[in-house]
């Protein structure tokens, strides 16, 4: 790997606040000063100090982002802000993904990784991860639905839904639910509410399997994972 791409991912700033690091002669490989961005190092191997301290290369990057409605979930889009456009230089050089989708007006708890195995073991239909949703609903949501939502629901395409659990916060014209399912079928939760002839108004979600989304994010804000998060979320 070059050594501006380690430095900038170990979190030592910018493109230009590495070159300048890297002139200053702080930078050791092996003993050796380098000054040269574009020299490559072997993250097994090499010794990497900067101001003498050593320099540990990790791999993956874990991020939790607050996702704010009106940015869409991919990694490149013509038209539209992405989620990976919302990330400072220093983590969008792991060149991470988001962990599956949510709508571009949903808000809430969105996982970036650039760990293929571990997008993969939450995002697999076996392995049954939960994903917690807050919505307002027009329509007074009742405990029949509760009932409707434990057996299963018809989707306008025919898929019946696996068991889920409704909860109702608040309940009337507008009723203000959470719910709790175990697959993510396109526009899952709105289609569930469609079916029972609701229409969800506004749509987070607040967990993932263990992991609730961290309440001092603030909607377009996002963290690094602590290794115990990403314990939670890896299978036993
Ligand atoms: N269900 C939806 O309808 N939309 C989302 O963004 C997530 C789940």
């Amino acid at each position: 790997m070059r050594m501006d791409k380690l430095l900038a991912n170990m979190g030592f700033g910018t493109r230009k606040d590495v070159k300048k690091l890297m002139k200053s002669g702080s930078v050791h490989v092996n003993g050796d000063v380098v000054k040269e961005g574009k020299l490559h190092v072997d993250t097994d191997q090499d010794m990497v100090t900067v101001y003498g301290e050593i320099v540990k290369y990790k791999p993956f990057i874990y991020l939790m982002l607050n996702k704010p409605q009106g940015v869409i979930s991919a990694t490149e889009d013509a038209q539209h802000e992405t989620v990976i456009d919302l990330l400072l230089f220093e983590h969008e050089m792991y060149e991470p993904f988001p962990v599956g989708r949510l709508d571009k007006d949903t808000e809430g708890l969105l996982l970036i990784t650039n760990d293929g195995q571990f997008l993969h073991s939450l995002m697999s239909p076996k392995k049954h991860v939960t994903k917690t949703y807050v919505a307002t609903v027009r329509g007074e949501v009742t405990n029949t639905d509760i009932d409707l939502f434990k057996q299963g629901v018809t989707l306008d395409d025919g898929y019946v839904t696996k068991p889920a659990d409704l909860f109702i916060q608040k309940q009337g014209d507008v009723s203000e639910i959470e719910l709790t399912i175990t697959e993510g079928k396109y526009h899952q939760v709105k289609r569930m509410f469609e079916a029972v002839d609701k229409k969800v108004l506004t749509l987070k979600r607040t967990k993932i399997g263990k992991l609730t989304l961290d309440p001092e994010l603030e909607l377009g804000t996002y963290r690094e994972l602590t290794e115990a998060e990403v314990d939670l979320l890896l299978p036993k």
